[in-house]
């Protein structure tokens, strides 16, 4: 490393130390993404009701502490079928990350690796599969329906392959949300990087030139690279040329039953938000799901996971694993979604923020903060270990009483 490399490493370590919580996150990651592409990350769908519902339902969860605990040292490890993990925190896949740093996924991967957590690779990974299952930590592999069946089942065949534990379904993106934003930012799937677009892009971008060197240096990638094994010449897609109106959605149950008789590990459905869609998951014969509305970026006006959770984990709980994401920011609310009865939760734009901050060290520091709050939550809560959570800790927000027949 150089001696100007060494520098910039310092400035940006030091950097990273003054980021204490989330928001710090978003607003430095503010700062370095062009517009568009902060939009992209941060945005809900519509008029964002489900977004801001994910982030008030933990506010509306009251702790009920047990003081004068002795507590030094609380135990957050967590078994999640046969993985052992050293907290209760996945980093959950998303799309686009080589757009928010060139080292994209293989960053998110290692960092999760590194803290002792399992990464899930989402097929729009920046990286193919193979090259993120190369860190030897442990992944699961998440998996969209892009083109047609036997192209999904060719993802599926690989992630076996190469080692991933777990598959992990998502079934609620049928279409893009409609994310406005994207819209008036020029931003989409179905760009294109050409001289054209660069044009209409130049005012955003000229406002972040070190975005910019990074990115062209890495070729300027926007393409999906999991589907270069597709094509005849070997190159990889694009997401608009994968979007076939037709065939490619997020995997239907037909699917699901499909990839349940060739997958021989674990298999989670990712996106779920009502008790009668936990119901069908078992009844398709998944290990596990994930209660999650895409981190308010999908279906708008849908609940928040946290104000479905305790219904969901009731009735199904002793069947599958249950687990959250959308709106997780702090170790309180790991808390707070693990009393009510998830075995783990998934951070999406936490470690994305990360990413666009420091790449592997941002999403590290990113980790590190999560996990500091919630140990610290424990200690203050008067709770030694994950495992003596349950609701008697969290007071659930009164619900309205049913309506009255007439
Ligand atoms: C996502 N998410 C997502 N989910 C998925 O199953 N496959 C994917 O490729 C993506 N891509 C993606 C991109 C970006 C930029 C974001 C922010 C999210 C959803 C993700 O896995 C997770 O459900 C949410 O991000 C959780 O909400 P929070 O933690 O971001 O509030």
């Amino acid at each position: 490393m150089s001696a100007v490399e060494r520098l910039a490493q310092r400035i940006q370590e030091q950097r990273l130390t003054r980021v204490l919580n989330y928001s710090d996150a978003r607003q430095r990651a503010r700062r370095i993404l062009p517009k568009g592409l902060f939009e992209y990350i941060d945005g809900g769908s519509d008029d964002e009701i489900t977004l801001a519902r994910n982030r008030a339902a933990f506010s509306d969860v009251t702790l009920k502490p047990r003081m004068a605990v002795r507590n030094p040292d609380p135990d957050l490890r967590v078994k999640l079928f046969d993985t052992e993990l050293s907290m209760p925190i996945l980093t959950a896949p998303c799309g686009g990350m080589r757009l928010v740093n060139p080292i994209g996924d293989l960053g998110v991967a290692r960092a999760a690796s590194g803290a002792g957590v399992v990464h899930v690779a989402t097929s729009a990974s920046g990286y193919t599969l193979e090259e993120i299952a190369q860190d030897e930590g442990p992944k699961w592999f998440q998996l969209y329906r892009f083109y047609n069946q036997s192209a999904m089942e060719n993802l599926v065949h690989r992630a076996q392959q190469a080692g991933y534990r777990a598959i992990v379904i998502t079934v609620d993106t049928t279409v893009g949300g409609n994310r406005e934003a994207d819209f008036r930012n020029g931003f989409s799937y179905k760009m294109r990087v050409d001289a054209k677009n660069a044009v209409k892009m130049a005012p955003q971008m000229a406002l972040h030139p070190h975005w910019i060197y990074r990115y062209a240096r890495d070729g300027m990638p926007f393409v999906l690279p999991n589907t270069a094994q597709l094509t005849r010449d070997g190159k990889a897609l694009s997401l608009a040329e994968m979007a076939d109106p037709v065939e490619s959605h997020s995997p239907s149950w037909e699917d699901i039953a499909r990839v349940r008789a060739h997958w021989s590990g674990p298999m989670l459905i990712k996106g779920l938000v009502t008790v009668d869609d936990a119901r069908r998951a078992v009844g398709v014969g998944a290990d596990g799901i994930i209660v999650s509305n895409h981190g308010g970026r999908q279906l708008d006006g849908v609940p928040a996971t946290m104000d479905v959770l305790a219904d969901i984990v009731d009735d199904v709980g002793s069947d599958l694993d249950v687990l959250l994401d959308s709106g997780i920011r702090r170790g309180s609310d790991v808390f707070k979604a693990l009393a009510v009865g998830a075995r783990a939760v998934l951070v999406g734009r936490a470690a994305v923020w990360g990413l666009a901050i420091g790449g592997q060290a941002g999403v590290e520091r990113m980790l590190g903060i999560l996990r500091a709050d919630l140990i610290r939550t424990m200690r203050l809560a008067g709770c030694t270990a994950l495992h003596d959570l349950d609701r008697t800790w969290v007071e659930l927000p009164a619900r309205p009483p049913p309506p009255r027949p007439v």
